[in-house]
This record gives C-alpha cells, structure tokens and sequence, in this order.
C-alpha cells in the first residue's frame, strides 16, 4: 500500500530545519506484515530527543530512514502466526522489539534483546527485513517502528495491547518518554518512599521521571533544567525545589539544602554535563542514573576513589528496564487514577508537513512533547 511517512536523508544539517529540512514527506510503499508482522494505523506519534539525536548525527543511523518511535495506533491487519491481536485493537508501541528467546529476554529484560539491538542498528524488522520502499529503493526502519507516518508494519513485538479508553495522542507518550522516565524511577532505581531526588534535563523523559517519583512517594524532588520554563513546569508537577544550571553554585547549593546530596539523581538530559551534575550531586553511599543517550564518542569521568571510598552507584536505564507488556498496562492504569497526569507533557500537535519546525522547538528546549496527529 501506498503511505505519507517522514523520512530522513541527511545526518547533522544545521539549524533551523524549517530551513535546511533533513526531513522529507514522502509516498512509500508498504509491503504487507509477514509472519510475526502487524500493519498499524499510527493516530499518534511523539517527537522525541532519540529522533532528534538521529537527525543531529548524535545517534548515527543508516540513511534514508522512516523516523518516529513513540507511538499509539490501531491494528488493521496481522500477518501469519500473530494470534493476539486482531484487527480494531490499540496498541502502543515499544522501541526495542524482543525475540523471547535470547538470554537477556530469558532473563525478563526486554530492553537488552540481543537480535532486537541488532535490528534496530541495522535499521531492520526483528526478522531481518524491510518493508519500506522509496522508488523501488529500500527505506531503513527506525528501531523497527517508523511511526511518523500513516501507516506502519512492525513486529508483533514491538506492540503492546491496551485499553481502548485513553486518546492517542497521551497514549502514545507511554511508548517512550513515560515508560523511560517512570521506569527509570520504579525499576532501575526502586526508590524507597521518602527518598530525596533529583533530575537533570526535564523534557519528556525528565517530566515522567518527575511524575514517577511523585507517585512513588518521593520526599523531596529536586528538579535541574536550563530553560526556565521547563523549571516553572517541574514546580507545577512536584518539585519541591528547582535549580537552573546555568546559575553559579547551584550545585553547591543542591549539596547544602540536602544535606549532602540526593538518594538518587536521574541524567534525562542526554548530555555529559549533565550526568556530571547528576554525579555531583548524588550524596555518599546514594546512586546516579542516565537515560540519556549522548554521541557514542561523548565520555564521562569520575575519581575512581569517590565509587569506591563513597559506595557510589552508577546505573543505566535503557526502556526504563521495563518490561513493556507488563509497565505499560500498569503505568495506564496509574494515569487514569490520575496518578501520572502525564497529558501535562504534551505541547501542542502538528501535522506531518510541520515536522522539521516541531524538531526545532525540541531542539530550541521550547516544547516537552509534541503529537503528530494523523
Ligand atoms: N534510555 C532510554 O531508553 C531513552 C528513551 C528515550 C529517550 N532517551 C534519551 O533521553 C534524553 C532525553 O530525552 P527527551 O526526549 O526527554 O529530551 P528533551 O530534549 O525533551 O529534554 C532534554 C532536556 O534537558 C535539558 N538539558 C540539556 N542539557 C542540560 C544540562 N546540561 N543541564 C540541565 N538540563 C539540560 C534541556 O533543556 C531539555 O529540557 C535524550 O538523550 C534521549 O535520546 C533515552
Ligand atoms: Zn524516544
Ligand atoms: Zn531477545
């Protein structure tokens, strides 16, 4: 079938893309889902700093790629021996499809499956394939997604069944920054009821890590963005305290008013400084977590002795170490107890023709998420 999807065909072109345009609207051809595939109707798709991070160069992928990864829809056709799902169901996707068969899936992380990291590199399905065409060309899928269209055909894998009661343009914030930000409060941290916080960088995935730990009973919440708006918006959600890093000291002063530091510091910026500030601020014996996803070559460093002599602990949150089929449905029925507004995350909708302007604003630090609709 013949679908409108954006599609990236340039790495690293300069700002503003309203102006260079690294993405283009093109008709694709789509081939219909084979065994294990699902066709999906996207309602909804988020931007997300990922994308941008491809379209910048920070995250270098195979070209031209079909983008979006963040996303709600309805199924319209199955492909062979997907029994679950019929057409008419909602789903939400997930970014990193999972075999079941690999040790990390044996060992119920979902996140870490070896042929899905593979698939998503290369810029295939989980089974090796593409089903994208541009003039008779093959298109690369992103993270086997490729949602900033129409139409898409994924793995049965990278879909999880939900109720049919919630917008799409909300649900399809639990595909990526909720289930990354909450996860990374509720599953790779497990913060305990009363612990002091702290989060650096509050776009999407910074906010949901914020909603996470209000929900799960953080005491204190100290929220760290250089945007001002971002800082008002933490306030207004629950943070108790907020710090704007270009200021002077503030890390001094986040050491001073916690006396000693945070529990647990969350990196949500994507940036090396700002897992420095993380670090910086975690207390002795307390533990720093990145979801942030920098350029492959950005490093980060810390005196050895401080991990050893302070019992620090440093961890990773890839997914929010989910398991989307059992979080998402969790994490949706903790929004509708309106425990993790996370609607407060959504900064307008555009259509598919205003996607190089919407990047700019993420990348201006201007917007939190913004929904294409279809
Ligand atoms: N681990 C995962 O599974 C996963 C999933 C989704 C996104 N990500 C990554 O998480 C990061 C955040 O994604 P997002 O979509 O929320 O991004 P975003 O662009 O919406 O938000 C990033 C925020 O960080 C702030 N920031 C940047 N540098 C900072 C600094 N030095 N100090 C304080 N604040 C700073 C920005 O002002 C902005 O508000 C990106 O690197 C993204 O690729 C990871
Ligand atoms: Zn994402
Ligand atoms: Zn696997």
């Amino acid at each position: 079938m013949k679908i409108r999807a954006a599609v990236l065909h340039e790495l690293g072109l300069p700002q503003p893309y309203a102006e260079s345009k690294p993405i283009k609207i093109e008709t694709l051809e789509l081939d219909s889902p084979q065994m294990g595939e699902v066709l999906i109707q996207v309602k909804a798709a988020g931007l997300c700093h990922s994308d941008l991070s491809v379209i910048n160069g920070s995250r270098p992928r195979p070209l031209p790629m079909a983008l979006g990864h963040e996303a709600a829809g309805i199924v319209v056709e199955v492909g062979e021996g997907v029994t679950d799902l019929e057409p008419g169901d909602h789903v939400v996707c997930a970014f990193v499809p999972s075999c079941g068969h690999c040790l990390p899936c044996q060992e119920g992380r979902p996140a870490l499956c070896e042929p899905g990291a593979a698939a998503n590199g290369e810029g295939t399905l989980l089974n090796d394939g593409r089903r994208l065409h541009l003039n008779g060309e093959e298109v690369y899928h992103h993270v086997g997604v490729s949602a900033f269209a129409d139409h898409a055909v994924v793995s049965r894998t990278s879909l999880i069944k939900v109720v049919k009661d919630i917008p799409f343009d909300e649900l399809a914030l639990f595909g990526c920054a909720v289930i990354t930000g909450v996860g990374a409060v509720v599953n790779t941290a497990k913060i305990e009821m009363g612990s002091t916080v702290a989060i650096i960088g509050l776009g999407g995935v910074g906010l949901s890590a914020l909603l996470g730990a209000v929900t799960a009973g953080a005491g204190r919440i100290i929220a760290v963005d250089l945007n001002e708006s971002k800082l008002a918006k933490a306030k207004e959600l629950g943070a108790t305290d907020i710090f704007d890093s270009k200021q002077p000291d503030f890390i001094e002063e986040i050491r001073r008013v916690t006396g000693g530091g945070v529990d647990y510091a969350f990196e949500t910026a994507g940036a090396v400084a700002a897992m420095e500030i993380a670090y910086k601020i975690t207390k002795r014996g307390g533990t720093t977590v990145t979801t942030g996803l920098p350029h492959p070559e950005h490093k980060f460093s810390f005196p050895q002795v401080t991990l050893t002599a302070e019992e620090r602990t440093i961890k990773g949150s890839y997914v929010g170490s989910c398991v989307p089929n059992r979080d998402i449905p969790r994490f949706i029925q903790l929004y509708k107890q309106n425990k993790l507004p996370v609607h407060e995350l959504l900064t307008g909708s555009i259509t598919l023709e205003e996607i190089n302007e919407g990047f700019d604003r993420l990348a201006n630090g201007e917007a939190t998420r913004i929904i294409l609709t279809f």
